[in-house]
C-alpha cells in the first residue's frame, strides 16, 4: 500500500457531511445534540465489518495463536487458550488468512499432513524468517472454530495456479467421497468446512505479482470461475461463498475500475460478490515512521486527520461501483485497515510490531462508524491485524498476554453486529491543534434485533470533555473507554491503564445527557 496525504479541509467536510448538517460555530462548553432517527429504516450493519486479519507475519500466528501442542503455555491442540478466551468475547465474525502478501506465496499443500513432514520455507515478505507451516489449513479452521468465527480464505493468484486454488477449496469443502475429501478425512477432518468468504488474490498491483489492472482481471476471472465451493450448506442464498476481487489501495483507482467494468459485462461462467479496498492510517510518508508511544496532541491530530479520509476513499470507490452496479449487488470489503506505525524499537522491523494506545482506540471507533455509515456497500472489513501485528487486539510475549485499547473498542461495539443503522444528526463542532482543525465529536446509532437502540459517541478532542444530549430518550447506560493521555497504553506490567468503565446518562430537558471525557469512546444503550 502507499498512503496519500490529505488536507484537513477534506476531513472537516467529510465529518460535516456524515452528520448531515453544516458546520456550526459550536461553543466549546455547549452540549452537542445528537438526534437519532429511529423511524428511518437504515441498512443492516453487517457483522462482518468487525472481521479480523491474521497473516503469517512476525508473531501474529506463531506465538500469538499457535504455540504447539507440547507448549507449557496452556493450549488446545496447539492453539493458546488465553487468546481464544479473549477473542471469543469479541464475537469475531470472520478471520482473513493466510495473508496479505503471504497469501500470494502460500501453497496450501505445504501446510497439511504430518507436522514433521511439512515444508519449511522462508517468509520472504516478513522478516526473512523460516516458516514451518506448522499452522496450516486444519490448524486455522480449528482456531476459527475455537473462537466461534468463520473463514475468509485468500487464495494465491500471484505465484499459484487456478488448479491449485481450485483443489484447495475442494479439499476444504467437498462432502462427497472425492480423493481430496478423503485426504482431508485422513488428515483428521471428515466433515467439510464452510468457506463463506474467498479473496481472489491480494494487492496484486504490488506484492501479489505487480500485475497491471487488466492483467489482474484476466487472472481473477479464471480463479473466480474455478474456485468452486462444494459444501452443500453453501450452495444457495445468503450462505453462498462471497468472492472478493482486489480493488483499490488508497490513491490507486485502476483496479476497481477494471474489475467493475469486466463484471458489468460478465458471462455466465464467472462472477464475484465484492471488491476490496485497503487503507492504512500512517500519517503521511512511506515506510510508516509515526511513533506508537511518546507522542503529543500534534501527532494525535495528524493521525486522526488521516484516518478520517477513509470516508473520502469509500465515497470514491462507491462512485465507481455505482457507475457499473447501481443496484448495489456487489459489496465493498475493506479487508485491510488500521494504524501502521513505526516498529517497536528493538523488534524485527519485518514483524510490524507496534504498541497500541488510546489513540488507536479512537481510530478504531472512527473507522467502524464510517463503515456503519456506508453499510449499504461496506459489508466486510478486516482490521490489520489480530495479534502482535500492526493495530492489534492482543499483544503477547511468551506466556504473557495483554488486551489493547483497540480490543476494548471492538468488544464495546459487539451490539452493533447485524444491527440496523439509524441515521443521526449532530453538529460535530471542531477543535484546533496548531493549524489543524478536526471534528470534536462523532456519533453513530443502530437498533439491534430486539429493538434496543445503541449509540456510539466519540469525543475526539484530546483535552476537553463535552456533553451530549440525545432528545427523546430518558436513560443511557453502557461503557466508556478513556485514558490519562492520548498515548496511554496497556502493558504486561500495567494491563488496565486503558480499560472500559461504566457510564450512564441523566434525564433532563426532554432528553438524556451524557458527559464524555476527553479522548474517549462511549457506547451506550438508550431507552425512552
Ligand atoms: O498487513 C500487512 C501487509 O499490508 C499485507 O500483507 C499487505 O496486503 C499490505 O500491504
Amino acid at each position: 500500500m502507499k498512503p496519500i496525504a490529505k488536507k484537513f479541509r477534506t476531513v472537516l467536510l467529510a465529518a460535516t457531511f456524515a452528520a448531515g448538517l453544516s458546520m456550526p460555530a459550536l461553543a466549546k462548553d455547549a452540549a452537542v445534540e445528537v438526534a437519532i432517527d429511529t423511524a428511518t429504516t437504515g441498512p443492516v450493519i453487517d457483522k462482518h465489518i468487525f472481521g479480523q486479519f491474521a497473516e503469517h507475519l512476525g508473531t501474529g500466528i506463531y506465538g500469538g495463536v499457535w504455540v504447539g501442542k507440547d507448549s507449557p503455555i496452556p493450549n488446545v491442540r496447539g492453539i493458546r487458550t488465553d487468546v481464544v478466551t479473549a477473542l471469543k468475547a469479541l464475537k469475531v465474525p470472520n478471520v482473513r488468512w493466510p495473508g496479505g502478501c503471504f497469501a500470494d506465496e502460500y501453497h496450501w499443500r505445504d501446510g497439511i499432513g504430518p507436522a514433521d513432514k511439512r515444508r519449511v520455507q522462508i517468509n520472504t515478505n516478513w522478516g526473512g524468517v523460516p516458516e514451518s507451516n506448522a499452522f496450516g489449513t486444519h490448524e486455522f479452521m480449528d482456531f476459527a472454530e475455537q473462537i466461534g468465527s468463520e473463514a475468509y480464505i485468500s487464495v494465491n493468484i500471484g505465484s499459484g495456479t487456478a488448479a491449485e486454488a481450485s483443489a484447495w477449496i475442494e479439499y476444504m469443502t467437498a462432502e462427497k467421497d472425492t480423493t481430496l475429501a478423503k485426504e482431508r478425512a485422513a488428515n483428521g477432518h471428515p466433515a467439510p468446512w464452510k468457506v463463506p468468504i474467498l479473496g481472489l488474490g491480494n494487492e496484486n498491483w504490488g506484492c501479489g505479482g505487480a500485475m497491471s489492472a487488466d492483467h489482474y482481471v484476466e487472472e481473477m476471472k479464471r480463479f473466480a470461475n474455478f474456485t468452486r465451493n462444494f459444501n452443500p450448506a453453501q450452495r444457495e442464498g445468503a450462505a453462498r461463498m462471497k468472492r472478493i476481487a482486489v480493488g483499490w489501495d488508497s490513491d490507486k483507482l485502476d483496479y476497481t475500475e477494471e474489475v467493475m467494468k469486466a463484471w458489468s459485462t460478465h458471462v455466465y461462467s464467472w462472477d464475484i460478490e465484492g471488491v476490496s479496498l485497503h487503507k492504512y492510517t500512517v500519517g503521511g510518508g512511506w515506510p510508516p515512521v509515526r511513533p506508537a508511544t511518546g507522542f503529543g496532541n500534534d501527532e494525535y491530530a495528524l493521525m486522526i486527520a488521516d484516518t478520517l479520509t477513509m470516508d473520502t476513499l469509500l465515497k470514491k470507490q462507491k462512485a465507481i461501483m455505482d457507475k457499473y452496479d447501481p443496484a448495489k449487488k456487489l459489496l465493498i470489503a475493506v479487508d485491510e485497515w488500521g494504524a501502521w506505525l513505526a516498529p517497536t524499537p528493538g523488534s524485527n522491523p519485518g514483524f510490524l510490531q507496534q504498541q497500541n494506545s488510546m489513540r488507536d482506540g479512537v481510530i478504531a471507533a472512527l473507522n467502524l462508524n464510517i463503515f456503519a455509515r456506508h453499510a449499504d456497500r461496506v459489508k466486510i472489513a478486516n482490521i490489520a491485524q489480530m495479534i502482535n501485528v500492526l493495530q492489534a487486539m492482543i499483544l503477547t510475549d511468551g506466556s504473557k498476554m495483554v488486551l489493547t485499547p483497540t480490543y476494548h473498542v471492538f468488544k464495546m461495539y459487539v451490539p452493533f453486529q447485524d444491527a440496523q443503522f439509524a441515521p443521526v444528526k449532530f453538529a460535530a463542532g471542531e477543535y484546533t491543534v496548531g493549524d489543524r482543525k478536526l471534528p470534536r465529536v462523532d456519533a453513530m446509532a443502530a437498533k439491534d434485533k430486539g429493538g434496543q437502540v445503541w449509540v456510539s459517541l466519540v469525543n475526539v478532542d484530546p483535552d476537553a470533555g463535552t456533553s451530549v444530549m440525545i432528545p427523546g430518550f430518558r436513560s443511557a447506560s453502557g461503557e466508556v473507554l478513556t485514558a490519562p493521555k492520548v498515548d496511554s497504553v496497556n502493558t504486561f506490567a500495567a494491563p488496565s491503564v486503558v480499560a472500559p468503565k461504566a457510564i450512564s446518562g441523566k434525564a433532563a430537558g426532554g432528553g438524556v445527557t451524557i458527559t464524555l471525557p476527553p479522548r474517549s469512546v462511549t457506547v451506550v444503550k438508550v431507552s425512552k
